[in-house]
């Protein structure tokens, strides 16, 4: 989970984003060398006193100021587009959750197992100082870990979004709409997320909740 004045992205929990930061991490080194050398040009041109007075145009200079972008972008966009569908790619999921936004909370469905369903609203824990100040609900997403897992996401009323950081899930809720995405989580843990649709008044108070657990874990806590 985020801690205070973390302005790096949380540590991934699940193979897509490692992928995710490592694309984040090479589009910043691009980013940053660009910069460099802008402000370095910049420098140059503020603080010298040569000028050219018959200069009408540079063929050879435009020519390498075009192409040169444009092989740059290159060398972010195919990685770009490499994750893109790389994300979008589901391999035998052996769970599928159904996660529902409503106002103000999440519902989620077991569809796999006798259709295991239930609410998950966020704890008031203002007298709790142990408890995870408005980011913890009173029932946790149960999960095993190393699986291929599918979330199903939809809402009842207005566009919610299923945001859970550290395992690089985003997906809006619409109603009247099923969206779909997949996740491996490859650690147990506890693994908070956030709506990220202004959805209203209590927007900031629907998180969500994953409990990652072994498989053995997993299969007792659904027989309960
Ligand atoms: Cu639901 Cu913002």
């Amino acid at each position: 989970m985020a801690t205070w004045s973390n302005l790096n992205l949380q540590n991934g929990a699940s193979p897509l984003m490692e992928q995710m930061i490592f694309f984040h991490d090479h589009t910043l080194m691009i980013l940053i060398m660009i910069t460099i050398l802008v402000m370095y040009l910049m420098m140059n041109l503020f603080f010298n006193k040569f000028i050219n007075r018959f200069l009408l145009e540079g063929q050879m200079i435009e020519l390498i100021w075009t192409i040169l972008p444009a092989i740059t972008l290159i060398f972010i966009a195919l990685p770009s587009l490499r994750l893109l569908y790389l994300l979008d790619e589901l391999n035998n999921p052996l769970i599928t959750l159904k996660s529902i936004g409503h106002q103000w909370y999440w519902s989620y469905e077991y569809s796999d197992f006798n259709n295991i369903e239930f609410d998950s609203y966020m704890i008031n824990n203002n007298d709790s100082l142990n408890k995870f100040r408005l980011l913890d609900v009173d029932n946790r997403i149960i999960l095993p870990m190393n699986n291929q897992i599918r979330i199903l996401v939809t809402a009842t009323d207005v566009i919610h979004s299923w945001t859970i950081p550290s395992l690089g899930v985003k997906v809006d809720a619409n109603p009247g709409r099923l969206n779909q995405t997949n996740f491996f989580i490859n650690r147990p843990g506890i693994f908070f997320g956030q709506c990220s649709e202004i959805c209203g008044a209590n927007h900031s108070f629907m998180p969500i909740v994953i409990e990652s657990i072994s498989m053995k874990n997993f299969i007792n806590w659904i027989h309960n």
